[in-house]
């Protein structure tokens, strides 16, 4: 090893000496320079090291790193970033000293790196992965870099670079925004990585913190997957005394991805590159919601996006500041309870929660949960505590003074317990003194509940006249766990009139829906799931919570369930307005959606799939993505049901299943032949739905194909034709914008490709619908069964018969 690298170096070296420095190597050694006008280029390609000059008044000289075949905007890193050079006189050479200098004209140092070493041979490269290194050949060590330009990121993270401490020597990798799009020189903008006790990743505007991810490093971290989606990236955390970092990589190493800061809207961006339409893809942003800005409800307080207003206090928290006219959220939220550390405290357990800032804590690496909680109980000023790696169920966070900067998840977040006072906590919570007391107030409690229990049931039988329990009066003591509410099944069959007929809204492919009202006047959809799944009681109520928690404003909204013996209910808020299917293919009714509502409507079948697909934690595929699935609202507010019950109530495995649940004429070919659902599967159906949208036609399915074209074959001959714009449904000509319509058959066509990798992903079709992207040229998309699928696939019998049932059913399933 050592012999043959020796032998490389002089290779080189001899090279070098022969043929001077030369255009397209990727190296400067002592005897080499880099003028204004040359660059260096990595081995591979992709990057590429010069001068440059920002924006288009300045003549200010840079020197950068930037992707060599990218020609849109993309500088990666800058030296000299507030010391422009005035004129193209810039030299990057080493030293005596092997250090790496930029000179000005009169020979003054512009910029140096800072290698405390000295080197006998030092070597600049720059490197395939962007990395600019200074490192010292003769020493046959090339591993151990004097300098690196990744050691002193500017405003981008690539792939391969650590974001974070290196605590031995004191190096902080952290970024900093340009000024402004011209100017290289930091704006007030950073983003770092806090070592406080436990790291945490926090967004700075100038001296005051503005966002924080609120994860801890090395564990599955609450808030990051929205930094880094790991569908795309394979992301690292290492947090020891020598080290604190981060550090990702794309699964595919074709992928060209960067994350930078953006000051003019105040985000960190993770782009993505876009070879065909060879655009910049903003993957994510964050902040992303008011949600996401540091301390919004102060202490105590909660935010939960979906919800209005969005802060919350904690349970037994209320509010500091409150008058007639305003909320004043940024005083936060105190206890309704004070604490009293002498007689004893508890502690309550908050789900799901993005963990308080860490400025104030401290950790406890050995400790296991209940160590943690006596390690809180004995110091007064412990606000809280919590599991420090969650992953492995060990190790323990405690912090102190007010917690602040909490925010609500949906299906994400951690438990956090917190501190209160002894009438407030969860009751197995009780300090040893005063133990026996809390017992002797817990037995009375629940003699004095068992009374009113025992009390309440005689008064009831007596008047026979049983009180209703509904939303928010679940039965607590049987579902700790299960915050969805249950329902008695004396109300919903009172509800739904005893599921008569009459009330029956349709059948879906899980059962008969029926339409309810509560007592209080409030108006529930009733879904009676058929038995078709041998499912045990905790299993249904464990999944039936996780489709609870998730809430998108373009999903319908489940309110809770009620189990009675064998038979299982789905219970959901009603929608007035039907579905869409009610309202397109109906030659009156058509009238009623004009293009901007109708343009209106894809968009949030879009967003709500997308909140499916990528911003949940469970990552559902719906499956069976249709017009008569999509729901409006009071206000034509498009909202996806029936989400969740393919995964749950189907076996499947590794995205195969054996039943196929979608409906004829929506389904990717791919899924109805072969059993084979992704995202993309959905991706497909949303293509036709946005088809039938726009035609305000069926698309039809595969039983008339033979001579007839079916929608999807329509659309691509007119748009192969030229005239796209014939497809258009003629009551929405008047009101629609030509280009908007064309957009969306465009789209719709990339969404139906007949190969899965062909169509794009819910996040893009997002994003060019808000046309943020180019469109891509769509090829011949996937006409569902043409005679030669017919012929190959035996197991399409079986997916006749069931769908053929689904079909006539679907029709009717609007609740
Ligand atoms: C840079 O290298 C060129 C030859 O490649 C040489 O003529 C020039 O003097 C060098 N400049 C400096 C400042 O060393
Ligand atoms: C540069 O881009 C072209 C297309 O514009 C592509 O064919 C080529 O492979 C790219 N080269 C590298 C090194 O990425
Ligand atoms: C460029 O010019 C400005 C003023 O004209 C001066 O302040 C600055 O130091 C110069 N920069 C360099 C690198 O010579
Ligand atoms: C090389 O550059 C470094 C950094 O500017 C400087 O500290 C050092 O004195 C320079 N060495 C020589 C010999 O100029
Ligand atoms: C080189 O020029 C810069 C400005 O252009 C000036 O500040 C500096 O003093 C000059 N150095 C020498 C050695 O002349
Ligand atoms: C930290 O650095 C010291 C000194 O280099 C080394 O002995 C120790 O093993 C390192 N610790 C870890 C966890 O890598
Ligand atoms: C920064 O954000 C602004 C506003 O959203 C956007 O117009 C601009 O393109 C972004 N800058 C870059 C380099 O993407």
């Amino acid at each position: 090893m050592g012999i043959r690298f020796s032998k490389f170096v002089i290779f080189i070296l001899l090279q070098l000496f022969f043929s001077g420095f030369s255009y397209g190597t990727d190296i400067i050694t002592s005897s080499t320079n880099l003028s204004d006008g040359r660059t260096l280029v990595s081995s591979d390609g992709s990057f590429e090291l010069g001068f440059f000059s920002s924006g288009s008044s300045s003549k200010g000289r840079y020197l950068g790193i930037w992707y060599k075949n990218i020609s849109v905007q993309n500088i990666v890193w800058v030296a000299n970033r507030c010391n422009p050079m005035n004129d193209s006189s810039g030299i990057l050479m080493i030293n005596n000293t092997g250090n790496l200098v930029l000179l000005s004209q009169n020979r003054s140092v512009v910029w140096a790196s800072n290698s405390k070493r000295e080197a006998q041979n030092p070597v600049v490269q720059l490197l395939d992965s962007g990395n600019l290194v200074l490192q010292d050949r003769i020493a046959g060590k090339s591993e151990t870099f004097l300098w690196q330009s990744f050691d002193y990121p500017t405003d981008s993270w690539l792939p391969g670079m650590k974001f974070g401490w290196d605590l031995s020597t004191g190096l902080n990798r952290r970024l900093s925004a340009w000024k402004s799009p011209d100017d290289p020189c930091p704006g007030d903008l950073s983003y770092g990585m806090e070592v406080f006790n436990y790291p945490d990743l926090v967004m700075w505007k100038g001296s005051k913190k503005y966002y924080r991810v609120g994860n801890r490093i090395g564990i599955a971290p609450s808030g990051l997957p929205r930094i880094v989606p790991d569908q795309f990236f394979t992301i690292n955390g290492i947090s020891n005394e020598n080290e604190s970092y981060l550090i990702y990589y794309p699964k595919t190493k074709s992928v060209i991805t960067r994350l930078f800061l953006n000051q003019t809207s105040s985000s960190a961006e993770r782009i993505i590159w876009n070879e065909e339409g060879r655009t910049w893809i903003v993957y994510s942003r964050f902040p992303s919601d008011d949600c996401d800005i540091y301390g919004t409800c102060g202490t105590y307080g909660t935010c939960l996006n979906t919800a209005i207003p969005p802060c919350q206090c904690l349970k037994g928290f209320k509010l500091k500041s409150q008058s007639w006219h305003s909320v004043d959220w940024s005083q936060g939220c105190m206890r309704n309870n004070p604490l009293n550390c002498q007689k004893g405290d508890g502690f309550k357990k908050f789900g799901a929660l993005k963990m308080p800032d860490a400025a104030h804590s401290w950790l406890f690496k050995g400790m296991d949960l209940n160590e943690c909680r006596v390690k809180c109980l004995e110091d007064c000023s412990c606000m809280a505590y919590a599991t420090l790696d969650i992953k492995e169920d060990r190790g323990c966070v405690i912090w102190f003074g007010d917690l602040i900067d909490l925010k609500q998840f949906q299906s994400a977040g951690q438990d956090l317990y917190i501190r209160m006072s002894a009438a407030d906590s969860d009751h197995e919570e009780t300090k040893g003194k005063t133990k026996m007391m809390a017992t002797l107030i817990i037995a009375a409690a629940i003699l004095v509940v068992i009374s009113v229990f025992v009390i309440t049931y005689y008064i009831c039988r007596k008047c026979r006249n049983i009180e209703e329990r509904e939303i928010g009066q679940s039965n607590e003591r049987q579902n700790e766990d299960l915050e969805l509410p249950l329902f008695e099944f004396v109300v919903i069959s009172k509800a739904t009139n005893d599921f008569s007929s009459d009330k029956k809204l349709g059948e879906g492919g899980f059962g008969p829906v029926y339409k309810g009202t509560l007592s209080n006047g409030r108006e529930i959809a009733v879904k009676r799931l058929s038995s078709i799944s041998g499912q045990g009681l905790v299993e249904f109520k464990n999944e039936v919570a996780l489709i609870a928690k998730l809430q998108h404003r373009n999903l319908v909204k489940l309110l809770g369930c009620c189990i009675q013996e064998e038979e299982k209910m789905l219970i959901y808020e009603f929608m007035p307005n039907k579905s869409l299917d009610y309202f397109i293919f109906d030659d009156t009714r058509r009238n009623l959606l004009d293009w901007p509502r109708r343009f209106h409507i894809i968009c949030g079948i879009a967003r709500g799939l997308l909140y499916l697909h990528q911003d949940s934690r469970l990552r559902i595929i719906h499956r069976d993505i249709k017009a008569s699935n999509v729901l409006l609202d009071n206000e034509m507010n498009p909202k996806i049901s029936d989400f969740g019950l393919a995964r749950t109530f189907e076996e499947q495995s590794d995205g195969r299943t054996n039943r196929v649940v979608g409906t004829y004429g929506y389904m990717a070919p791919e899924y109805a032949i072969h059993g084979q659902f992704s995202v993309k599967s959905d991706v497909f159906s949303f293509g036709i739905l946005l088809l039938e949208i726009i035609s305000g036609k069926k698309n039809r399915g595969f039983y008339h194909l033979s001579h007839s074209v079916n929608l999807t074959g329509q659309a691509w001959r007119l748009w192969k034709e030229g005239h796209p714009l014939e497809l258009i449904d003629s009551f929405v000509k008047e009101s629609c914008t030509q280009s908007e319509v064309l957009r969306c058959i465009h789209i719709s066509l990339l969404c139906v490709q007949q190969q899965s990798e062909d169509r794009p992903s819910m996040s893009s079709v997002v994003l060019m619908l808000a046309g943020e992207t180019e469109l891509v040229q769509p090829k011949e998309p996937g006409f569902l069964f043409d005679e030669k699928t017919l012929q190959i696939d035996s197991s399409f019998a079986m997916f006749e018969s069931t769908s053929r049932n689904e079909l006539s059913l679907s029709e009717m399933e609007p609740r």
